[in-house]
């Protein structure tokens, strides 16, 4: 039995292939957790993750508990041990968590029984949007293995490029890493390029990261204003670069989208982007990662 889900890298094949079959089967609905207290602990912003867990647990028949950061005694020192120690003693049986901070939610596996979802930790990890985002590229084009993805952008800050990275290598996906020197160099890949143009007629998915300006103390040099519009010339899907991606090839984006930096607008609402697609997929996924676990 599986009892968190902390990495995109702790899936098999096997368990990446049964998470989509139930999210197929029963399309996020079902009676699974009728009974269970599914709690969400975001300790920083959200809209598509903290959303869709809600839904998704309460399709199942979960009890759903959105716990506000910003009204409860962490703000008078409680510390996250106490807190969700506390969460799990009113009843807890799935704690969802976001944290600004790397390796939280492990940490939060050693001082409680029940089960936890990592929902993003700082730049490590956010397994459940690989999988929306794999289970989305599939939809597309029935198949992963073979297909030739591109994450584009601040690949140095992005927990999302870093799980959709292992999810890919799992399915058999090849991956390019493309984005500016100082905003891929430190990862490891297979492949990484500072040029985007060159990269976009070999691509089957064209996958823009957000460029994580809130993340900026992290590195060394902050964004200016000249260069958040030297990243946008430079990185910025535009209309003219999608026209550069093979007819058959997608473009997807995690969201939230800086409109008109890492994405223009008529290109992120064009009928080749599945944007949409990939959050109304997080439900079932969601929902099919809470049944499994
Ligand atoms: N993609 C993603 O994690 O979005 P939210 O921050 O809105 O949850």
């Amino acid at each position: 039995m599986t009892k968190h889900l902390l990495s995109s890298g702790d899936l098999s094949l096997e368990d990446i292939n049964n998470i989509f079959d139930t999210a197929g089967r029963f399309h996020g609905r079902g009676r699974f957790l009728k009974g269970r207290t599914v709690v969400n602990l975001f300790y920083e912003p959200s809209t598509r993750t903290r959303t869709s867990f809600e839904l998704a647990a309460k399709r199942l028949g979960a009890d759903v508990v959105n716990f506000d950061v910003s009204t409860s005694s962490v703000e008078k020192g409680e510390d996250l041990r106490d807190t969700v120690t506390t969460l799990e003693s009113l009843g807890a049986d799935v704690l969802i968590v976001r944290h600004p901070n790397r390796g939280v939610p492990q940490q939060v596996t050693g001082w409680v029984d029940c089960s936890v979802i990592n929902a993003g930790d700082g730049t490590r990890e956010h397994p459940t949007q690989a999988l929306l985002d794999l289970y989305t590229i599939r939809e597309h084009f029935g198949k992963l293995a073979g297909l030739r993805v591109g994450i584009v952008g601040d690949v140095h800050h992005s927990r999302v490029a870093n799980s959709l990275y292992f999810a890919l290598a799992k399915v058999g996906a090849e991956s390019i890493l493309i984005g500016p020197r100082k905003l891929v160099s430190s990862r490891p890949g297979p492949y990484i390029s500072y040029d985007l143009e060159s990269n976009l007629p070999e691509l089957d998915v064209c996958y823009m990261l957000r460029l994580q300006t809130e993340r900026r103390q992290y590195i060394t040099t902050d964004y200016t204003r000249h260069e958040l519009k030297e990243y946008g010339k430079k990185f910025g899907l535009t209309k003219e670069r999608a026209a550069m991606l093979p007819d058959h090839a997608i473009i997807m984006h995690p969201g939230p989208m800086n409109r008109g930096v890492e994405i223009d607008s008529d290109v992120a609402d064009s009928p080749r982007s599945v944007i949409r697609d990939q959050v109304s997929n997080g439900v079932a996924v969601r929902a099919a990662v809470l049944s499994w676990l």
